[in-house]
């Protein structure tokens, strides 16, 4: 992704030195581009549950490099072993919905265990750290070819003119490492020539669409238009809004979908107008061991002041104000689960398949 004419990915090594893991510090965009360095684990956790990063790809890429960080700060002696099982549950309690976050962290503790040196680890914990990297990115691209073959065919029955395109959060490339997974589609499409414009939900409490997703979409020059979140449904009603991609931070192998709080609410209404609604998500996503994903995926609640308080740009400053009466309770529940009955189909490295079992295990037939 370019920002200003530069390409970036959202988590790197810092070039010159390898005990750096750099990333895009969201909590300032859209109005400042801060780079922030992290060196320890603790770091690196803190990074995760207070969302300087953020989005199921990136979350999980976070965890790959707190893993290796995890393997420079331990000690080099017998207690190696027991300090890279207690960094795995530092990163694996951060935030509990996103599968990408535990899928890394196991990955790095199954290939860890391979080094017969420390020095063996660490180089290990490195390598796994970018393939995971380079695979989200890699994966997302292909998510953006395959997704773009609904937006074509949605351009062709209207004989080229414009496709409207609802999405709701950030599943763009602020969510990934690189290009992001229902953006992505919508990127390769503009790309192409396409006539794409997209309804971005603004998404409270933390405004990921209209903070960032606007963003990406205006550095990439998709046009596009903040709604707020409850306006959906009108847009739908009234012909305005062509296929919803959402994105996803878990789906069950079955394919229910968990998501941004308010996605649900979005599928319901594009049931109710027989708008197609696609889910796009790399592999990496999608929770083999999860069959029903009402029951089972953790929610994610976070503190009830994301929900009073709102930050913004005033007077060439970042102020907070406060929304709501000072004593007022909030809750905040960071996703929901849409049902797989409510999903056109989902979107994934492999090509696009039906939100159920068989389907999805045809695209992944090792999984079986
Ligand atoms: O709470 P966040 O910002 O980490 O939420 C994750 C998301 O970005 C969205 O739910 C997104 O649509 C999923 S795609 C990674």
């Amino acid at each position: 992704m370019n920002i200003n004419g530069k390409a970036f990915r959202t988590i790197w090594v810092k070039p010159g030195d390898e005990k750096v893991i750099q990333i895009i510090d969201q909590r300032h965009l859209p109005h400042q581009f801060v780079i922030e360095e992290l060196e320890t684990v603790d770091q690196m956790a803190t990074a995760i549950k207070d969302m300087h990063l953020r989005g199921a790809g990136l979350i999980g890429a976070a965890a790959g490099f707190g893993m290796y960080l995890a393997t420079l700060e331990a000690p080099g002696n017998d207690a190696f072993d027991q300090y890279i099982l207690l960094a795995a549950e530092q990163l694996k309690s951060t935030r509990p919905t996103a599968v990408n976050l535990a899928w890394a962290v196991n990955k790095q503790l199954d290939a860890i265990q391979n080094g017969n040196t420390i020095r063996e680890k660490i180089n290990i914990a490195f390598t796994i750290a970018n393939e995971i990297a380079d695979e989200d990115a890699e994966h997302c691209r292909r998510i953006g070819e395959h997704g773009l073959k609904l937006i074509e065919a949605i351009s062709e029955t209207k004989n080229g003119g414009t496709v409207n395109i609802l999405t709701h959060c950030n599943a763009g490339w602020l969510a990934f490492v690189d290009y992001g997974s229902a953006s992505s589609a919508i990127y390769t499409a503009h790309d192409k020539g396409i006539n794409v414009h997209v309804w971005v939900d603004e998404t409270r409490p933390r405004n990921q669409g209209a903070s960032l997703t606007a963003w990406e979409m205006a550095q990439h020059g998709v046009p596009n238009t903040i709604i707020a979140d409850n306006t959906g449904g009108h847009l739908m009603q009234h012909g305005l809004v062509d296929m919803v991609i959402v994105g996803s931070d878990r789906t069950t192998y079955t394919g229910d979908v968990a998501n941004k709080i308010g996605t649900y609410l979005k599928a319901l209404a594009a049931h109710d107008n027989n708008i197609p609604f696609y889910a796009a998500l790399p592999s990496s996503s999608i929770d083999w061991q999860m069959e029903d994903g009402l029951k089972e995926i953790v929610i994610e609640e976070r503190n009830g002041d994301e929900v009073k308080y709102m930050e913004g740009l005033c007077d060439g400053e970042i102020k907070k104000v406060l929304l709501t009466p000072f004593t007022s309770k909030a809750a905040n529940y960071a996703f929901d689960v849409t049902p797989a009955r409510l999903i056109t189909g989902i979107i994934t490295e492999r090509g696009i398949c039906e939100p159920n079992k068989e389907s999805i295990l045809n695209l992944f037939p090792e999984k079986k």
